[in-house]
């Protein structure tokens, strides 16, 4: 997330090959990978898309936040995006996250489970973050 520069298949099998135990890398299919930072209840999100796709970046998300707080059982996802990535923050706002900090260049986004039952959002956006109508 914070490498701008292009990356060497060597350096990017040595980076998996040291990945600690709380990251969780998935694959969706031919669109791209989520990854997930585990901390306690909290999980720290990044997205890639694969580039030869157009337009996937929503059902990315999407899978990212289903497997957060239906598998992971998460209580939070946070991620983190340069202020220039306009593309992604403009993702990210459509599907509720909260700009809650910026250091430098770089700000932080954050979405509560069950946030938007509490804040009455239309029926079809508990269906779309897989949250059953009692909350759970
Ligand atoms: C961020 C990323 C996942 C977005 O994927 P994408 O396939 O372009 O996203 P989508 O086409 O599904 O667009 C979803 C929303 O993003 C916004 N968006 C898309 N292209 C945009 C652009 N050029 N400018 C501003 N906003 C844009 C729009 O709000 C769009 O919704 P809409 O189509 O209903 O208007 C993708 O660009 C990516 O993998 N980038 C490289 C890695 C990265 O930056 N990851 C995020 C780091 S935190």
């Amino acid at each position: 997330m914070f490498n701008k520069e292009k990356i060497s298949l060597e350096n990017h099998l040595k980076f998996i090959e040291n990945l600690p135990e709380n990251k969780i890398y998935l694959k969706i299919g031919n669109l791209g990978v989520i990854n997930f930072k585990i901390i306690k209840d909290t999980a720290e999100l990044g997205l890639h898309k694969n580039p030869n796709k157009k337009g996937v970046g929503k059902i990315l998300l999407n899978e990212a936040i289903n497997y957060a707080f239906n598998n992971l059982k998460s209580k939070k996802i946070v991620l983190y995006v340069f202020e220039d990535n306009l593309k992604a923050i403009n993702l990210y706002k459509k599907f509720k996250f909260k700009e809650v900090d910026k250091k430098d260049n770089i700000i932080k986004m954050e979405i509560i489970k069950n946030e938007e039952l509490k804040t009455g959002s239309p029926k079809n956006q508990k269906i779309f973050w897989g949250i059953k109508e009692n909350g759970e």
